[in-house]
């Protein structure tokens, strides 16, 4: 799916682009979600669970993405370098098409600057146009930062998953499921 980019300013004062993600974006959003899996434990993938993936197989997924008309992949653009990506995936079943799941990812460094923020809202805009009524996301208990934002933005907890996730080192997160009622 193409959303028009959008130009806004960091808390900062520097000037970043949120566009959608493609093909020519491939090396850099593998190296982005790599980085990102270093950089927090919030991911569901471990660093080492990216080594399959290729640059060339990464931009083979955002062109698909571009062209699927049930996805949105963005990229945020900070002074040319791809510094965080969020994602909407509209269901597509005929019973659950009012649904669509979020995922989102930024680099550390860019934390707090409003990215997340300017990406949700491009996210927002494009389940208008899709007519849909609510937004699911998942976040483990200790993303204090991320609970806080999707608060912000209007999502509240609806369940919880016991256990969602199980660290290599043997310590255990609970999922909060989150919604955000559109209509
Ligand atoms: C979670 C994440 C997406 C948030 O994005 P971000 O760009 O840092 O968020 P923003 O700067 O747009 O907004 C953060 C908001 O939370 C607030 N905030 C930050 N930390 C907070 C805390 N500990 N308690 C309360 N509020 C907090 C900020 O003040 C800001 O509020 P504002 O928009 O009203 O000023 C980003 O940190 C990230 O990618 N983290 C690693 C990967 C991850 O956790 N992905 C999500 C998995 S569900």
């Amino acid at each position: 799916m193409y959303i028009e980019p959008q130009i806004f300013t960091l808390k900062d004062g520097r000037e970043a682009v949120v566009r959608c993600a493609e093909a020519a974006d491939g090396a850099q959003v593998l190296a982005l979600m790599r980085q990102a899996a270093q950089e927090t434990e919030h991911l569901l993938r471990l660093p080492e669970e990216w080594d399959g993936f290729t640059d060339e197989a990464e931009a083979v997924f955002l062109r698909a993405r571009l062209a699927d008309e049930n996805a949105l992949q963005l990229v945020c653009e900070v002074a040319g370098k791809v510094v965080g990506t969020a994602s909407l995936d509209r269901h597509v079943f005929i019973k659950t098409r009012h649904r669509a799941d979020v995922g989102i990812a930024i680099l550390r460094e860019y934390w707090n600057l409003g990215i997340g923020r300017a990406l949700f809202g491009m996210l927002f805009l494009q389940a208008e146009r899709w007519g849909l009524t609510q937004l699911e996301l998942e976040v483990v208990d200790a993303n204090e930062r991320g609970i806080a934002l999707y608060r912000k933005l209007g999502f509240e907890v609806y369940g919880e998953r016991p256990d969602g996730v199980i660290l290599p080192d043997g310590r255990r997160m609970r999922d909060y499921l989150m919604v955000k009622k559109m209509q």
